[in-house]
């Protein structure tokens, strides 16, 4: 029987519609792209719509707090005709076949919140509140700093004027503002950053996914590392897959990759923490290895203990494994085009896809976000560019050819709204035989 060229995933959903709900400075866009980058990561393609962002392109950025007063009626009815234009769009983008899309805008008064119900409900979608509750002031303070004084709003002006407006703003929102109430609609409360969850009439797959994500989510900063094992003697003779151990170029670089965590755990945590009190030490780096030799290999100088995991495995290259890339072009040449036809969803004869590593990476996502320490994920080029486009917000079908190169260390450091990227090459430069043609085709 012929291998189905497509692997079958829970796609095709049906619509729906999450409204964001919460005052001003309560993390509300910074979990709605945190929920979209995980969704379309996932494959379902998701969108937020953002009723700043039409305020700020429509009427231009800088309005004073008192333009949100919900007594001053001229104000309020324009700032509804903003949220009315970016639902228009948010339906007619689901009507156009997205999956997901995110209404990211206060939605503070139960008014409002009915106006959104009922048009979504018109077209058959269904739709979660999700409510951001926060009253740790030291985590709005933080938001208003990290965030609304970088947005355009408060471009050029002094911050500490700007953190006055920033706050009598929220406090004209607060003074209308009216929780979701069980009776009115499904919905899922974030409390303080995940300090507690509320959940009411969630059903369905999309909210199921969601509930372990914000489970999980927080603030806390903290650098993840990804590089791939060190060179192996399969990587040295172009192998696809196996299980070989490093070779000496391989083991040096497990060795310089101990000093560097190291160095840099100590450099970043002293940085983060407060004088004489660092907000982690080395030890404290959690680092985890798939389960095969090369990766564990590397990381035997490390002095932390590392946990392996199945699913960081290599990709499965199938009836392929033990090859060359040449090799498979002349043995197998239905398979080597087929691959380089569509080679985020070909799945290699008896072994996988880069979508099903992408599904077999899920659950480690989700404790990946769950960790507070430093990371260090010694693992594979496949998994790795599966683990990046997460985490840098890549399209999925883009994977297969994100540079992950050997003996480089990818530092991601995650913020509010994405992360920030360094690579630090450690030795000398190394690349596996015939990779280069088909990573960068
Ligand atoms: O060549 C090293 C390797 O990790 C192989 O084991 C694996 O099959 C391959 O990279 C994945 O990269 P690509 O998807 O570009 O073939």
């Amino acid at each position: 029987m012929r291998q189905p060229l497509y692997s079958l995933h829970p796609r095709d959903l049906s619509p729906h519609v999450l409204a964001m709900v919460g005052l001003p400075a309560r993390g509300k866009t910074s979990i709605a792209r945190k929920i979209t980058r995980y969704l379309s990561w996932l494959g379902h393609p998701t969108r937020v719509f953002n009723v700043g962002n039409y305020r700020r392109n429509l009427l231009g950025a800088h309005h004073p707090a008192n333009f949100f007063d919900p007594q001053n009626r001229e104000a309020r009815r324009t700032l509804d005709e903003m949220a009315m234009a970016a639902l228009d769009d948010l339906l007619a983008w689901l009507g156009g076949g997205g999956e997901v899309a995110i209404f990211d805008a206060t939605n503070s008064t139960r008014a409002r919140r009915q106006i959104v119900s009922e048009r979504c409900r018109d077209k058959g979608y269904p739709v979660v509140f999700i409510e951001s509750i926060c009253g740790d002031e030291a985590i709005v303070e933080t938001n208003v700093r990290e965030t609304k004084l970088r947005s355009p709003d408060y471009e050029g002006v002094d911050a500490s004027e700007a953190v006055r407006d920033f706050r009598a703003r929220i406090a004209h929102y607060a003074r209308a503002y009216e929780t979701v109430t069980d009776l009115e609609s499904s919905y899922i409360k974030i409390i303080d950053v995940g300090r507690q969850l509320m959940l009411n009439r969630i059903h369905g797959y999309v909210p199921a996914r969601l509930v372990p994500l914000l489970m999980n989510m927080h603030v806390a900063p903290r650098p993840i590392w990804l590089t791939r094992h060190g060179e192996s003697i399969f990587n040295q003779q172009g192998l696809l897959g196996g299980d070989a151990d490093l070779s000496p170029h391989g083991e040096a670089y497990a060795r310089n990759l101990a000093a560097f965590i190291r160095g840099r755990a100590r450099e970043l945590g002293e940085a983060s923490g407060m004088p004489g009190e660092p907000a982690w030490i080395p030890d404290d780096v959690v680092v985890w290895t798939s389960s095969l030799r090369r990766t564990m290999q590397t990381s035997r100088p490390l002095t932390q203990r590392s946990i392996s995991w199945r699913a960081l495995d290599e990709i499965d290259a199938g009836v392929c494994e033990g090859m060359t890339y040449d090799e498979i072009r002349l043995k197998m040449p239905h398979v080597f085009e087929a691959r380089s036809a569509d080679k985020f969803r070909y799945r290699y004869p008896r072994g996988e896809s880069y979508e099903d590593v992408i599904q077999r990476l899920d659950p480690l996502i989700i404790e990946l976000e769950r960790q507070r320490s430093p990371m260090l994920v010694i693992a594979h080029q496949a998994v790795l560019r599966a683990l990046y486009a997460y985490l840098m917000d890549k399209p999925p079908h883009t994977c297969p050819s994100l540079p992950i190169p050997l003996h480089t260390v990818i530092e991601l450091i995650p913020t509010a709204y994405g992360c920030e990227e360094r690579r630090f090459q450690l030795g000398p430069e190394v690349q596996s035989v015939g990779e280069a043609a088909i990573a960068h085709p």
